[in-house]
């Protein structure tokens, strides 16, 4: 392992970037030694409340800066693609916040460029810090639920009904998430991709989808100010697996009584198990064996694994695989196409 610190720049300096920040200033051999965001207010704050040396409005000056080796992408999600291959360009490793970018064609692109250049690249997946979820898919892999037939995975927050985390009607860090002409693909975008991550890891590819999409009228004229409230705010797909299973995969925003949960369960021939992380990233509740007989579930606590951060550092200084990378995070991408084809056209497609 290399002994040099990892330095790394932050891109955007809004809500999301606070988890980037506190994970790499409290990890030994990384350090943050630049941060940009357009809004000149805000990087000082941020650069102030980290100790960051550089604070600038100018993201060519921090990607280009000779003195860091790794950028984090943490602005909205309509920028990802154009500042990912700037910095993919300048031989910086890359941690993009999801989704990698608003369309498979940009993901695609961002993921030959970083292959090509050899750089360390992964996408934001955050909830793959689950110890759950890599136990799910072991599981599955040894054949303890047999054959999968039928998986139901959602995604529910409800900050269009509650103001937990502050009121979408006058912050701008929800109000882009509505429009789409802030560069939102709407819930399915945000979270959705979240979700057909969290169910594809363990269950394997996705190979068709029937997708319903909604925006519900949230305003008067479903406007507020500059934003047009015209990105999905709840998705529903019927989803066939490679592997022949059925399922169904949501999200929604419109969860009254859910603040942020994850739930994931999965069913074959032979066993059940499920994850809901509400309860705790690494605990898993099974029913496989004599137990498929009377439905009794287990729980069972798991080995917890590193998280996304210490994943991209590691990988970095040790050449460790990365994951996940930015292939992965074209191929989730891919499946949202798919979704938001489905539901233009109204018909089953193929991924
Ligand atoms: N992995 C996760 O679980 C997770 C959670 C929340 C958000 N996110 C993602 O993080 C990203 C940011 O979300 P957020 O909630 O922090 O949004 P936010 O609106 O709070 O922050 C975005 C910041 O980027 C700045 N910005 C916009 N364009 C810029 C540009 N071209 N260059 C520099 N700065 C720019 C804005 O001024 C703002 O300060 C989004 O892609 C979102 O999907 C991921």
């Amino acid at each position: 392992m290399s002994s040099k610190q990892v330095r790394i720049g932050i891109i955007g300096t809004g809500g999301m970037a606070h988890n980037h920040a506190q994970a790499f200033t409290s990890m030994r051999g990384a350090r943050v030694v630049g941060a940009c965001d357009v809004l000149e207010d805000r990087v000082s704050q941020f650069a102030a409340a980290y100790d960051i040396p550089l604070a600038t409005t100018d993201a060519d000056e921090l990607i280009g800066h000779r003195d860091l080796d790794a950028v984090c992408i943490v602005t909205p999600d309509s920028s990802h693609a154009g500042l990912a291959l700037q910095a993919i360009h300048e031989g910086k490793h890359v941690l993009c916040e999801k989704p990698l970018a608003v369309n498979y064609k940009d993901a695609a692109r961002m993921a030959r460029s970083a292959k090509r250049e050899g750089i360390v690249h992964m996408v934001n997946f955050s909830y793959r810090r689950s110890g759950a979820l890599y136990r799910a898919r072991k599981m599955i892999e040894s054949g303890a639920l047999g054959d999968i037939r039928h998986v139901e995975a959602s995604y529910l927050q409800s900050w269009l009904v509650s103001k937990a985390w502050g009121d979408w009607r006058t912050e701008a860090q929800w109000l882009w998430r509505l429009s789409s002409q802030h560069g939102s693909r709407g819930v399915l975008g945000d979270i959705g991709v979240h979700i057909v991550d969290f169910a594809t890891f363990p269950v394997g590819p996705v190979k068709a989808v029937n997708c319903r999409l909604k925006a519900f009228r949230k305003a008067p004229g479903n406007r507020i100010g500059e934003y047009k409230l015209d990105a999905n705010d709840t998705a529903v797909i019927q989803t066939e697996f490679a592997n022949g299973a059925l399922g169904s995969i949501t999200a929604t925003r419109w969860a009254t009584g859910h603040a942020n949960s994850l739930n994931l369960s999965i069913h074959g021939d032979r066993g059940a198990l499920r994850i809901s992380l509400d309860d705790d990233y690494n605990r898993i509740e099974y029913c496989t064996g004599r137990s498929t007989q009377t439905a009794e579930w287990k729980t069972a606590k798991v080995r917890a694994v590193p998280d996304l951060y210490r994943r991209f550092v590691k990988g970095i200084r040790t050449g460790a695989t990365a994951e996940p990378d930015f292939e992965r995070g074209a191929e989730v991408q891919k499946v949202l196409e798919a979704c938001f084809k489905s539901d233009a056209e109204d018909c089953w497609v193929r991924v």
